[in-house]
Formats: C-alpha cells, sequence, structure tokens
C-alpha cells in the first residue's frame, strides 16, 4: 500500500480541498475587497495536473473531496475536471463534493449528478435581495435560489452556508432555519474568519456562534447529533424535521485538534492550514519530478502542518494570514 497522510500531530488527512479558481463573481463583504487582483491564467494548473494530483492523494488516503474556489462554477473546464475525479467514486474516494454561491448551480446540476456528486453546500446568507445585493455587492438571490432548486431537483441534497453577520443577518438567522426545514435543507452556520485583507473591520461584524444559539434555541427545539461529514461543523437536529444544523466555530470552540485536511490552490501549492501562510509547490515538485517529486514534496508539507490556527478578531487588528479564502477555498 502507498504510506499514508499522517502529520505530525499525528492526524489522518483524508480530506482534500481543492480551490479550482481564485475567481468569483461574486464580492461578499466579508470575503473580498471591491477590486481585487485575480492570478493570472498561465499561473493555473491545467486540469490534468489537478486530477493527477487528485489520483495521488486518493491513492494515499484521502476519502473524501470538495471543489471550492472562488467560485468553482466560473472556471471554464470544470465539468471535465469534475468528471474526471468522480470516476474515483467508489474506487478510493468516498465523497466527491462542492461549495459554490449558487449563481450558475442550475446549468451544473445534472453533471454533477452524472459524475456522482450526492450534495452540494451553497452559499447563501441572507434570503432578502436588498441585503443578498449589499452583502455579495453583485449577487441576485434569485438566481442563487433557482440554482438550489435545480440541485434539489436533479437530487443533490443541498447545505446552506451561512456567514453569521452582526447587525446584517443576525436577526434573519431563524428565518433561515425555518426555511430550510420547510424546504428540506440543511444550514451551516459560520463565524468570520480573519483572512485577507477586506474593506471593513470584521470585529464590527462578527457574530460569536454562541450569541447566535440562544436566539435559535429559543425558537427551535435543537437536540445534539453525532452525525459528522468529516468537514468541521458540530451538529444539531431541528427536531422533527430532517433538517441538520451545523456550527462552524473556529473562534469560540476550536477544532484543530481533529483536522484531517488540507487544501490544493489554484496554482497548484499545497496549504496546511487555512490559518497559516506555509504551504508546498506541488505544480513545481510534478512538473520537475514527476510523482516521486510530488510524493514527497507531499510529505514535506504534511510533517510541517501546523498543530492549529491563532485566529483572533480584534478591532483595528490585521488579518492573521494575507490571503483571501478565495485563494484556498475555504
Ligand atoms: P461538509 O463536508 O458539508 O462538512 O463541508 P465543510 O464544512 O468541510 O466545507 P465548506 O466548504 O462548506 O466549508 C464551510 C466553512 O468551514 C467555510 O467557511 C470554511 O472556510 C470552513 N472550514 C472548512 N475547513 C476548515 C478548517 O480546517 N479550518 C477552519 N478554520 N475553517 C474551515
Ligand atoms: N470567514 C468565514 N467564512 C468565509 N467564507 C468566505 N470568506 C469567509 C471568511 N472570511 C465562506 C463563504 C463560503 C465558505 C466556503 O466560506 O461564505 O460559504
Ligand atoms: Fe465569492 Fe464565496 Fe467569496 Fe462570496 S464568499 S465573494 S461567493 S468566493
Amino acid at each position: 500500500a502507498e504510506p499514508a497522510l499522517i502529520d505530525a500531530h499525528g492526524r489522518a488527512i483524508r480530506y482534500l480541498r481543492i480551490s479550482v479558481t481564485d475567481r468569483c463573481d461574486l464580492r461578499c463583504r466579508y470575503c473580498m475587497a471591491e477590486t481585487m487582483t485575480f492570478l493570472p491564467r498561465r499561473a493555473l494548473l491545467a486540469l490534468e495536473e489537478i486530477a493527477v494530483i487528485a489520483e495521488r492523494f486518493v491513492a494515499r488516503g484521502v476519502t473524501k473531496i470538495r471543489l471550492s474556489g472562488g467560485e468553482p462554477l466560473v472556471r471554464r473546464d470544470v465539468g471535465e475536471l469534475i468528471r474526471r475525479i468522480g470516476r474515483l467514486v467508489g474506487d478510493g474516494l468516498d465523497e466527491l463534493t462542492l461549495t459554490t454561491n449558487g449563481t450558475r448551480l442550475a446549468d451544473h446540476a445534472a453533471t454533477l449528478v452524472d459524475a456522482g456528486v450526492r450534495r452540494v453546500n451553497v452559499s447563501l446568507d441572507t434570503r432578502d435581495p436588498d441585503r443578498f445585493r449589499y452583502i455579495t455587492r453583485h449577487g441576485d438571490v434569485h438566481q442563487v435560489l433557482a440554482g438550489i432548486r435545480a440541485a434539489q431537483a436533479a437530487g443533490l441534497r443541498v447545505k446552506i452556508n451561512a456567514v453569521a453577520l452582526r447587525g446584517l443577518n443576525d436577526a434573519e438567522l431563524p428565518d433561515l432555519l425555518q426555511w430550510c426545514v420547510d424546504e428540506g435543507l440543511d444550514l451551516s452556520l459560520i463565524e468570520t474568519m480573519p483572512l485577507g485583507a477586506i474593506d471593513e473591520d470584521r470585529v464590527d461584524r462578527f457574530l460569536p456562534l454562541t450569541v447566535a444559539m440562544e436566539s435559535l434555541q429559543r425558537r427551535f427545539a435543537l437536540v445534539r447529533d453525532t452525525h459528522r461529514t468529516g468537514g468541521p461543523a458540530r451538529y444539531w437536529r431541528v427536531e422533527g424535521s430532517d433538517t441538520r444544523l451545523g456550527l462552524i466555530s473556529p473562534l469560540t470552540a476550536n477544532f484543530c485538534d481533529g483536522c484531517n485536511r488540507v487544501r490544493l490552490t489554484t496554482e497548484g501549492k499545497l496549504y496546511l492550514c487555512l490559518g497559516h501562510d506555509d504551504q508546498v509547490d506541488l505544480k513545481h515538485a510534478l512538473r520537475e519530478g514527476g510523482l516521486p517529486a510530488l510524493d514527497a514534496a507531499i510529505d514535506q508539507g504534511l510533517a510541517r502542518k501546523p498543530a492549529r490556527h491563532d485566529f483572533q478578531i480584534t478591532a483595528g487588528a490585521s488579518p492573521a494570514v494575507a490571503r483571501h479564502m478565495s485563494v484556498t477555498g475555504g
């Protein structure tokens, strides 16, 4: 068998997140600045290279791959990539999935299902059209809602990802959960994390999920659920429904001890932690030395994987890392 992926802290790596593009058709305020510089296209891994790296990770024990971005569905050849990686499903890979902003989901839902994708996570911080436009700067919420419906109609289970934002969507969160119950969706709430420069101070918008939960528990009977996906969320179930509520609380309930993931960027860099800058250049290794060099670079990276992030949200603080979430795909 291939040498397994175990880091220096004894954690087995089974989850590879692949950012297939750093570009996005939205400009969510907590994620990006209004004007962003994206990578030149020549810097990107070819689809074939992404597939080779993905295959190598699966051969070495990765059982879950998530495509993200930026917005993964804005990459031109993403359908081909999904089909290619989808061939690994059932052959080492248990799950191929996607995190998307949903704007182009209606066009891709059938491709996803054909490739073996069974569920997707769709970012939707609010259902209010004006508020959605404000948060995303460019978005039309109806397009995303249509994407979600198309995904469900194609047979995908859909989880809504909502970043909890003080003064923006906090009062709406109980209604958002009720809508998820009514529509047969899951919901994960996310604490905002300090990645990359944005045009505002994150402290103004930071909402601890401990606070969000107080208002949710006033309205819903929530019971703890042992369900795990291999991701960072801890789940609750809305009693009397199929809806699971996930909490992703990097600031108020650190989950790094159980970390099982690494991130491949669109430039072919392997980031070892969302909250650190350290990375290894897999593109260079693969191009210069083929699979043996790729394996060696992966091993070097794993040996350096940090124990945990040290995110903090404090007034006026500079972000923990300079790169944006859209570079490493969250
Ligand atoms: P599931 O497979 O459905 O559990 O999804 P996931 O939570 O693994 O992935 P998703 O792309 O939906 O990510 C939801 C949020 O979790 C995003 O804001 C990610 O940035 C965040 N997240 C995922 N992995 C990590 C991690 O290792 N550390 C931190 N701090 N946040 C993470
Ligand atoms: N903090 C927390 N979540 C973020 N996302 C993007 N930027 C941030 C941030 N700074 C979310 C998106 C998407 C997921 C991949 O990460 O809304 O749902
Ligand atoms: Fe785009 Fe997602 Fe960032 Fe919003 S959070 S700007 S949808 S990458």
